[in-house]
């Protein structure tokens, strides 16, 4: 069976968790391909919030195999408190069991963290991810499977750190890595994750061939891409379809199918334009009603309509199959519901997302309006999404002003919707095909 990509078709929070957690039923493997513990993933299972940053959605799937593909940066630390975390509420240590680390993937050290703390221009999460991408293209990074090789390495602790002190002061940081706390460092990421490092592309690559189905599991979303996304204000890693299979250690002739995710509405944290931005009281409502705050860093989301100049972007570098929207139910109880088709820049209307920050600032947004849909409680939409799925009517349990919103997203962005999530709750999503 081929693999199916799921990617954030804006700026990431889109949702990814919980479709993931959804599709990984059916899933013998769930690959993270790149990004790191910036990404947050929540998943709801009845009474029980799940907070994830680095294991991949699908751990809440006992039979899945999980994987810290090639393409990731990790921090061995904030992986180690999700794994005791996962261990306390279910007794079970996944490594090297159904959790594999990539001998690709690089560390993220407390050095990085530090140049990342300096941040201020970009808005980024201060997890260490830019810096850490950095010292990999740079090639200076470490990776798992270095670990066996410089943990002795007298050598490699000492050149390391007087290169990275060097950095430190010449960026204006006053802190400082030692010889004893790298070296330290080292021997308790081996100790702890030695078991569980291995040729995880060639591990997914024999899954494929026996017929497995596996899941890609972006993290971020188009917009944050370091090449496609709104540069500077973008992660330090290729979010999108291109770097799924590439990250992930297989090729791009296994991937059939590519779910584009995308919110109702859209939101934005850290720094950089958003031309649809609402700063009035149906921003409050989305924010509110939509608790918009980041998973990782708490911050407050920005929200604003959807945007579809922003989505014909992403559908074009990515080339969705299928849609899947999340939080409709967050539109319900606003009067009027908006969608923006294009840009106005300069005086002039452009359908597409311009490639300068600057440019982009300047955008003012051209809508289109539609009437708005009575909101209802969430266990009322978990209701309507049961059943829709039990009757098989799909999106027709909706009341008709969503149908028409939904129907008038599709024919726009020319890709089916595959789902319809209205509500936190595993169950409350409407499947569509
Ligand atoms: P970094 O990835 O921590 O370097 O942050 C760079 C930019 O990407 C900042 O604007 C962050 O707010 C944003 N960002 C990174 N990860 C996520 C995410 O998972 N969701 C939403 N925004 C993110």
């Amino acid at each position: 069976m081929p693999a199916t990509v799921i990617l954030g078709a804006q700026w990431g929070d889109e949702g990814k968790g919980k479709l993931v957690d959804r599709l990984a039923e059916q899933a013998s493997w769930v690959v993270r391909f790149q990004g790191g513990n910036n990404a947050g993933h929540t998943v709801v299972i009845g009474d029980k919030v799940l907070k994830f940053h680095l294991l991949p959605s699908g751990i809440t799937r006992k039979e899945c195999n999980l994987v810290l593909g090639d393409g990731m940066v990790v921090d061995p630390w904030v992986l180690n408190k999700e794994l005791t975390d996962w261990e306390k509420s279910t007794g079970e240590d996944p490594r090297g069991d159904r959790l594999y680390v990539s001998e690709r993937a690089h560390i993220i050290l407390p050095y990085h963290r530090f140049m990342d703390s300096l941040d201020s221009k970009i808005g980024t999460t201060g997890r260490g991810i830019g810096p850490t991408y950095a010292d990999k293209i740079n090639r200076i990074g470490l990776r798992f499977g270095d670990l066996s090789e410089i943990i002795n390495d007298a050598q490699w602790i000492t050149s390391t750190v007087v290169r990275m002190n060097a950095s430190l002061q010449a960026a204006g940081s006053e802190d400082r890595v030692s010889e004893e706390s790298l070296s330290a460092d080292v021997n308790w990421i081996w100790d702890n994750y030695n078991g569980s490092i291995g040729n995880t592309g060639l591990m997914v690559d024999n899954a494929l061939k026996l017929g497995e189905h596996i899941i890609l599991e972006g993290a971020q979303g188009c917009l944050l891409d370091i090449d496609q996304g709104t540069y500077p204000f973008v992660t330090s890693s290729v979010t999108s379809r291109g770097n799924a299979s590439h990250g992930a250690g297989i090729h791009p002739g296994h991937v059939s199918e590519v779910i584009g995710i995308t919110k109702a509405y859209i939101t934005r944290v850290g720094h950089g334009a958003m031309p649809t931005e609402l700063e009035d009281a149906d921003g409050d409502h989305l924010g509110t009603v939509g608790h918009e705050f980041g998973t990782t860093t708490g911050r407050k989301r920005r929200c604003g309509w959807f945007d579809m100049v922003v989505m014909r972007h992403a559908n074009r570098i990515n080339g969705f199959t299928g849609i899947a929207l999340t939080k409709l139910d967050v539109l319900g109880g606003l009067e009027e519901i908006k969608i923006c088709v294009a840009y106005e820049l300069d005086g002039k209307e452009i359908l597409e997302m311009p490639s300068s920050a600057s440019a982009i600032a300047r955008c003012k947004p051209i809508y289109i309006s539609m009437p708005g849909f009575p909101g209802h409680s969430l266990s009322e939409w978990l209701e309507i999404a049961k059943k829709a799925n039990s009757d098989g009517i799909g999106f027709k349990a909706l009341p008709a002003a969503a149908q028409n919103y939904i129907s008038k997203l599709e024919s726009l962005m020319g890709v089916p919707c595959t789902s319809i999530g209205v509500g936190p709750d595993r169950d409350a999503t409407i499947d569509l095909v």
